[in-house]
């Protein structure tokens, strides 16, 4: 067995190769099979966004239209689905709903043995992907009371998730193109990042020969935490309360750095970027942009602009290399489109899910393939006596 190195959270372990994406911390580069974030962001849909991630390659005008009907078939959800929503109390959590229903969906969508072959993949990830925004506007309804509205076949990915959010029977929701513009980028940009918690989560799984609704599954779950995806949620906690009037910009700042209260300034930090976060950048434009053709204000996104100059002209979070992270300005763009802070984990789960699916094919497709084994170093007792239970 040898002597186990401890790499506390695995930050210097490299656990895969991958060739999917690209990330240099120092220079702020984050690429998807080589293409660059800024371009994505800008000119990309997230539907070919998610075959250039899956597949490899952006997609020519066949393949574009072929995914995009694989997805239009596979965007309903099995009548018997519906039931299960039923089951949830009202106040479930968005993401106790989504991790549920793509595991239950194993169930219903193809056999097991169909999607391991080409085609049988390509419908199994178009359903997975279609699905999974059908599932979180349908939790959303459920949550409010609403009937379940059905996706339409005429919109792209984005109209038709905000179609689904906020259609009421008899008057449908058209969103505005900003709107869908905005949500597009914002799953673009949350589409893939390599070897982050839940991306890791759903190889571990997979590394097992686990199917790959059940791994996806699990990185929704993985994802929940505050450190990782349920961070955008707690962003706009933090902005609130300093909106509110209970402290200031600066008075947050000092109670993160006092270290007691064991507070965190949300959305800041990275594992890997250390000098800035290039989806931060693109997002803080982007939410700059959106509220002005939509001519609206938000007192937060001024609160967020004012507690990242605090921050970044404070030695704590210089010293420790801390900038703006993707979750910190993503808020600010789905509260202007109307999606209530509860939902928001479960927008960055919809723009993940093409990342946690090419991970899965990668751990799939890998013949040499070992299971995800990692070793630890036991600090229990050496040995200890049984004690019979009227002595103990
Ligand atoms: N606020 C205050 N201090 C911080 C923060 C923060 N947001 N992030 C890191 N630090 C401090 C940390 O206390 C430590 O200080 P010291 O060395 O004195 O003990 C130092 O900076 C290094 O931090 P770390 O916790 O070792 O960093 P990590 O790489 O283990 O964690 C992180 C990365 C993103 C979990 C962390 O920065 C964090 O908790 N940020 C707030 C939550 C957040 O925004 N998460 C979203 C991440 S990006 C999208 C995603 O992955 O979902």
């Amino acid at each position: 067995t040898g002597l186990i190195t401890l790499d506390d959270g695995y930050a210097n372990t490299g656990s895969c190769s991958s060739a999917i994406t690209f990330i240099d911390g120092e220079n702020g580069i984050l690429r998807y099979r080589g293409v660059p974030i800024e371009d994505l962001a800008v000119n990309s849909s997230f539907i070919e966004t998610a075959e250039l991630l899956i597949f490899g390659e952006l997609p020519d005008e066949e393949e574009r239209a072929e995914f995009r009907s694989l997805l239009t078939e596979n965007s309903a959800l099995h009548q018997d689905m519906g039931k299960h929503f039923d089951g949830f109390p009202t106040n479930a959590h968005p993401m106790s709903i989504l991790s549920a229903m793509i595991s239950a969906l194993q169930s219903h969508d193809l056999p097991e043995h169909q999607f391991t072959d080409a085609n049988g993949f390509r419908e199994a990830a178009a359903s997975l992907i279609a699905k999974t925004r059908t599932i979180a506007a349908a939790s959303y309804k459920s949550h409010v009371g609403q009937p379940i509205i059905y996706p339409r076949y005429d919109l792209n990915y984005a109209e038709n998730f905000l179609h689904m959010m906020f259609s009421v029977p008899y008057r449908d929701y058209e969103a505005t193109p900003e709107e869908a513009h905005a949500l597009n980028m914002f799953l673009v940009l949350h589409a893939d990042h390599e070897q982050n918690c839940s991306t890791s989560t759903v190889r571990m799984v997979a590394s097992s020969g686990a199917n790959l609704y059940a791994s996806v599954s699990a990185g929704v779950n993985a994802l929940w935490g505050p450190l990782h995806g349920g961070a955008n949620m707690q962003v706009i906690e933090m902005l609130e309360r300093i909106r509110q009037g209970a402290m200031t910009t600066r008075d947050y700042v000092a109670r993160v750095k006092d270290r007691k209260s064991g507070a965190k300034l949300m959305g800041f930090g990275h594992r890997v970027y250390r000098n800035f976060d290039p989806r931060a950048r693109i997002l803080k434009d982007a939410a700059d942009r959106l509220l002005d053709a939509m001519h609206v204000t938000d007192p937060l996104l001024d609160i967020a602009r004012e507690l990242e100059q605090v921050a970044l002209a404070d030695d704590y979070f210089v010293s420790r290399r801390l900038y703006p992270n993707v979750d910190f300005y993503s808020g600010i763009i789905l509260r202007a489109i109307g999606i209530p802070v509860d939902m928001f984990t479960v927008m960055f789960a919809i723009g993940r899910t093409p990342g946690w699916i090419a991970h899965w094919k990668e751990v799939t497709d890998n013949p040499r393939q070992r299971i995800y084994r990692p070793r630890q170093v036991y600090t229990g007792p050496e040995l200890s006596p049984w004690v019979p239970r009227d002595e103990r």
